[in-house]
Order: structure tokens, then sequence, then C-alpha cells
């Protein structure tokens, strides 16, 4: 056997390894099709967080708790939907240079308001009203 036919051989042998591994991580990894089962968008929302330190005490800061991503805006606004993708369930990120929100799971976007503006699914996240008071930002349905 040549050194070329030998590696030719191992180069096939180890392909057909890495293929059902490959695959399989797709399936498991990648799944694009909305089959998941997101959490229900919590419901009877009434607390409230202290915005003078941590994430929320700068803008563009954002903060996941109770099932509701709450957001401070570069102009100091603060905005509360549900935290869950509608997709899949994946916890969706405030993206402050945008004022949006983003699914990092597969793409969806969905504006400062919850509503689904692209990618996979099609539902809107659940708004939550916001109000403060000193450094108390109450959060509420
Ligand atoms: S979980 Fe698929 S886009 Fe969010």
């Amino acid at each position: 056997m040549t050194r070329k036919e030998f590696f030719s051989k191992a180069g096939f042998g180890a392909a057909l390894i890495l293929v059902p591994a490959c695959i399989g991580g797709l399936t498991t990894s990648c799944s694009n099709d909305g089959s998941g089962s997101p959490a229900p968008a919590p419901s009877g929302v009434d607390f409230t967080v202290d915005v003078s330190t941590g994430s929320l005490a700068t803008n563009g800061g954002f903060m996941v708790t109770n099932g509701i991503v709450i957001a401070r805006t570069n102009t100091g606004t603060f905005l509360a939907v549900s935290a869950a993708c509608t997709h899949d369930g994946t916890s969706v990120n405030y993206v402050a240079s945008s004022n949006d929100f983003h699914c990092p799971n597969h793409g969806a976007n969905f504006s400062n308001a919850g509503q689904h503006l692209s990618g996979p699914g099609s539902k809107n996240l659940t708004q939550y009203n916001t109000a403060l008071t000193g450094s108390e930002l109450r959060i509420f349905s």
C-alpha cells in the first residue's frame, strides 16, 4: 500500500465515523422546528426590583427574573417582556443598540414591546407594565 492509498482510506474511514456524529449533533442541538414547549408567559405578575445596583443601574442593561426580562434602554426607560422565546423557549436577550430583543438560539427578533419581527416562530412575547418609584421598579400585569 502506498502512502497516498493509506491516507485516502484512512480519511474515508474517519469520515464514515464522523458523519453520524455530526448528524446526531445537528438533530439534538440545532433543532429549528419549534417543536419545543416554551413555558407559558408569566401571569398575575406583580413584583419589584431595585434598579440602583446591578445590571439595571446602567442604561442598556438587562436582567431576567421570574420568567421576565427587564431592560433599561439607552434613554433610561424600562421595558419588561416574557423571557421565554415563543419559538422554543430559550431566554431572549435585550439588545440596547437596536432597542429590541433577540433570541440567541435560532435568531428570532422581537420589538421592544415584544412583537415578533423576524426569525422562527410567529407569536409575540408578553409585555408587562413598569412603574418606577425612587429606585424601586414595579413590574406588573
Ligand atoms: S428558541 Fe428558536 S428562535 Fe428562539
